[in-house]
């Protein structure tokens, strides 16, 4: 709650780097920052520390919309569902995301069977959820960033969250080394603020 006593926003923001503190996570922070700095509530999670196992194809949840598998997505599902807006950070593992970031958007199928076999979408597109993809690579091909945002637009559709924008940093590789690049997180810690103000207020 803000101090005021009205609901800060609420903004989900997705670490999967399995390096704490490595690059990607470097500059979601600073985007959260950026977003606290709006007036924003952001809860970090670091995938990488959560039990989450990839999706076992079961159709288990095709009936109700509700993933059956017991791990840490218990706790994720209603958070994606009540948040205002969500940024995925992944560093860039061979033209794709991290096998973390694969595994937590395929757990997503439920959603995909709620919206689109069952007609109840967790989260409706009129409630104007908006979300925001970081990734960094080491290598300068464009090519690489592409298909792992391309995956991320399609996971934000499934969940109705509309897509704002990304980061997509190149050439940076060792653990940390985006702190040589301040003008990147200065450009985080912006995104941050503006992406503040095109969540709506819940
Ligand atoms: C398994 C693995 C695969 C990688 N594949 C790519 C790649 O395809 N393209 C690229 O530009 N960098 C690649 N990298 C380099 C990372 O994207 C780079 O080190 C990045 O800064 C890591 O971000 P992080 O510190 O957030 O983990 C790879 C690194 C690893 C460990």
């Amino acid at each position: 709650m803000h101090k005021g006593g009205f609901d800060l926003k609420s903004i989900l923001a997705i670490s999967s780097s399995p390096r704490r503190n490595g690059n990607s996570e470097l500059l979601l922070q600073s985007f959260a920052k950026g977003a606290e700095e709006e007036g924003c509530d952001v809860s970090l999670v670091r995938i990488n520390e959560l039990n989450i196992k990839p999706c076992q194809a079961c159709d288990g949840c095709a009936a109700t919309g509700e993933c059956v598998q017991k791990d840490d997505m218990k706790n994720i599902y209603p958070q994606v569902a009540s948040a205002a807006g969500i940024v995925l950070a992944t560093p860039v593992y061979f033209g794709s995301l991290s096998a973390q970031l694969k595994a937590f958007i395929d757990r997503f199928q439920s959603w995909w069977h709620a919206k689109y076999r069952l007609n109840m979408s967790k989260v409706k597109p009129e409630e104007g959820k908006k979300a925001f993809f970081i990734c960094v690579g080491a290598l300068q091909k464009k090519e690489y960033c592409e298909s792992a945002l391309a995956v991320a637009k399609i996971f934000f559709h499934n969940i109705n969250y509309q897509y704002k924008d990304c980061i997509c940093q190149r050439g940076v590789d060792e653990k940390g080394a985006i702190k040589e690049y301040p003008e990147a997180l200065q450009n985080a810690l912006d995104a941050g603020r503006d992406f503040a103000g095109q969540t709506p207020d819940l």
